[in-house]
């Protein structure tokens, strides 16, 4: 066994009407948390890596640790870079083991996208993985940049990126946003987008960014135990299943886990102010995530038993 590209899931998620959940991973706990779900519902599964969490944990311990999920579970895993800002970050990847890399060239102009995006795809391709890139701006916070307002992507522009560039997926902004405070009114996601995107690029994976559902029971629970993050607010569950079943094939996933492991990490303090023992705590952080990625699975992506 080891690991994949995401070229047979998202044929198949496309043609099933479902999306593969890319979750971020930083630690060990959360890889086992993310990788036990997945198992539980067998379904394929995206472990992402952003600059951040290379920065925090090491390209080769996350490497080591993605294959070792591989081995234990069996399961069809890609290991994919996270909003990659230069082509030397996704070469250094390619060259540790990843399968998957997205070069996120949307802060560039157009031109420079492409060029870019272009030089990554013939480099990644030589060596057999597969590339993601990015059109259009989420407002919000991403690993390097901040954007203010979002910027929604231009189907015809996609349609002529995507031909020019040979890039085998593609983030769009359509409404999303990075972090837990992404509308505040009501939340709204410009379908009439992706469904135009979809017609002119028929059978091509899309891929939606800032996709956490923000879920209120962990918002609450953090809130509760001494938090402060009233007003997060994330993208409605149906909303997802609905993009799931056109063209979006991946949907990625940071802010819910982060959220389900705080939360949990400060109700066992406050439960349990006695306990020192990591194993414990990290424990029970990383039932509550397999918890979460299992419901994402079964409620979300619709991808159970696609393996
Ligand atoms: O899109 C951003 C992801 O949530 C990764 O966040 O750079 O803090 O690891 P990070
Ligand atoms: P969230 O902040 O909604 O979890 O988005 C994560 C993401 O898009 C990682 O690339
Ligand atoms: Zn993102």
């Amino acid at each position: 066994m080891a690991l994949v590209t995401t070229k047979e899931m998202f044929k198949k998620a496309y043609e099933g009407g479902y999306s593969i959940g890319a979750f971020n991973i930083n630690d060990m706990e959360i890889i086992q948390g993310v990788v036990n779900g997945a198992k539980a519902q067998n379904s394929p599964v995206i472990l992402q890596v952003s600059s951040s969490a290379i920065k925090f944990a090491g390209a080769k311990y996350l490497v080591k640790m993605v294959e070792a999920a591989v081995e234990e579970t069996g399961l069809d895993i890609a290991l994919h870079l996270d909003h990659g800002a230069s082509i030397d970050v996704c070469k250094e990847v390619i060259e540790a083991g990843f399968t998957s890399v997205m070069f996120d060239g949307s802060h560039y102009d157009y031109e420079e996208n492409v060029r870019l995006t272009k030089e990554v795809v013939d480099y990644a391709h030589a060596r057999g993985v597969v590339v993601e890139a990015e059109l259009g701006q989420l407002a919000g916070v991403e690993d390097e940049v901040s954007v203010e307002k979002g910027v929604y992507t231009d189907p015809a522009q996609a349609e002529d990126f995507v031909k020019r560039t040979g890039v085998d997926s593609l983030a769009i902004a359509i409404g999303t946003s990075h972090g837990a405070f992404k509308f505040t009114g009501e939340a709204k996601l410009r379908f009439d987008i992706l469904e135009d995107i979809q017609k002119r690029l028929p059978g091509f994976p899309i891929v939606l960014h800032g996709a956490s559902a923000v879920d209120q029971k962990y918002v609450e629970m953090c809130n509760e135990y001494g938090g402060q993050i009233d007003g997060a607010k994330g993208v409605p569950a149906d909303m997802l299943r609905k993009a799931s079943s056109m063209a979006v094939c991946k949907i990625n996933m940071d802010t819910d886990l982060r959220l389900a492991m705080t939360a949990t990490l400060r109700k066992f303090f406050a439960e349990n102010p006695k306990e020192i023992d990591p194993r414990k705590y990290m424990g029970a952080a990383r039932t509550a995530i397999q918890e979460l990625v299992e419901d994402k699975i079964k409620n979300v992506l619709g991808s159970s038993n696609a393996l």
